[in-house]
């Protein structure tokens, strides 16, 4: 973003909706990622712009016309200079994020929440958890706490856990649960995946593992530079978390339990390696978008071929 973007801010541009505007046009110009947080350049500006200003979300319409003044023209310029000069995503820019209709703390200790599962999440992980009677769940991978937080706050008798490698990711997670005040309710464990969980049996375990792989990585938009690798790479077909995760999961699972993976693009891979494992790949109100859910008793009856890739890959 160049300085006579900036001038010419300070030129024409006199109103919040000026430069909600002008701020869109902005993003669109630079080829911004937009969908770390918003779903498009206009939503994202706005969101922006109402921050600059220290202005909340849901603002009156009325202040669309107000008059700005400069330093506050100069504030907002500022922040979407940094947007598009540094490509830091407008959730690390703003500090929250929105899913599954709530507010958290986001930063770059984590990944920017956005996954899929909030719509599962909202529609009480049906049909597909069926008649399960469901208490104990377990968010694997959980990083700043987005699907366990959403969980436990949308079934309040279930008891959910969080589990994640990243001590950083861990401590926003802590910083969400004390924010919707769920301390009593989630508990959160630094893990290996399974392996600070020996012993422990749940109804439900869903996870959205890092699934990228290192060839995708150098090639994705910069916005992911922000944050951190951990959360997104996972060997060169995205596939080696997801397999030890279907490996172990059967060991913490219910007799009737459910395991629900995100693996996004690293689905095609996961069909090639496993082609007889019934995977029941889930269709969102936007379409497919790399998510299976799994019976326990389909994961140990296929366990000898699954330990067997994770073996050959030595995972
Ligand atoms: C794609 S992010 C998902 C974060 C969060 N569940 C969400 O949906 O926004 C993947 C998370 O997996 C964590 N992770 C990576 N490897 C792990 C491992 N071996 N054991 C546990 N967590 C791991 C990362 O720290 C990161 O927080």
């Amino acid at each position: 973003m160049s300085n006579s973007s900036h001038d010419a801010a300070h030129a024409g541009l006199c109103t919040l909706a000026d430069l909600i505007r002008w701020g869109a046009a902005e993003l669109r110009r630079a080829g911004v990622l937009v969908g770390h947080s918003e779903d498009n350049p206009l939503d994202e500006a706005r969101a922006l712009v109402l921050h600059a200003l220290h202005l909340p979300h849901e603002s009156p319409a009325s202040f669309a016309q107000a008059r700005l003044l400069d330093a506050e023209i100069d504030a907002v310029c500022a922040l979407f200079r940094r947007r598009i000069d540094e490509r830091v995503p407008a959730a690390y820019l703003i500090g929250r994020a929105q899913f599954a209709g709530i507010e958290l703390i986001a930063d770059p200790r984590a990944l920017v929440p956005r996954s899929p599962i909030a719509e599962l999440i909202e529609t009480g992980f049906q049909p597909w958890l069926g008649e399960r009677p469901v208490t104990r769940v377990l968010d694997l991978c959980c990083g700043g706490g987005s699907i366990a937080i959403a969980t436990a706050l949308r079934h309040p008798h279930w008891q959910v856990s969080g589990a994640d490698l990243s001590a950083e990711a861990l401590s926003l997670a802590a910083e969400n649960r004390a924010l919707h005040r769920l301390d009593h309710r989630l508990r959160l464990v630094e893990s290996n995946l399974f392996d600070a969980l020996g012993g422990e049996i749940y109804d439900l375990i869903v996870s959205n593992p890092p699934y990228i792989t290192e060839a995708e990585y150098t090639a994705m938009p910069d916005e992911y530079r922000h944050e951190p690798k951990l959360g997104l790479t996972s060997g060169t077909d995205g596939c080696d978390a997801c397999l030890r995760i279907l490996r172990d999961a059967s060991a913490h699972l219910c007799e009737d339990g459910l395991l629900i993976v995100e693996v996004g693009e690293a689905e095609r891979a996961l069909r090639r390696l496993l082609p007889e494992l019934p995977l029941a790949w889930i269709r969102f109100s936007v379409g497919p978008m790399g998510v299976f859910a799994v019976a326990a008793g389909a994961l140990r009856r296929h366990a000898a071929a699954i330990a067997d890739l994770c073996a050959a890959r030595g995972v």
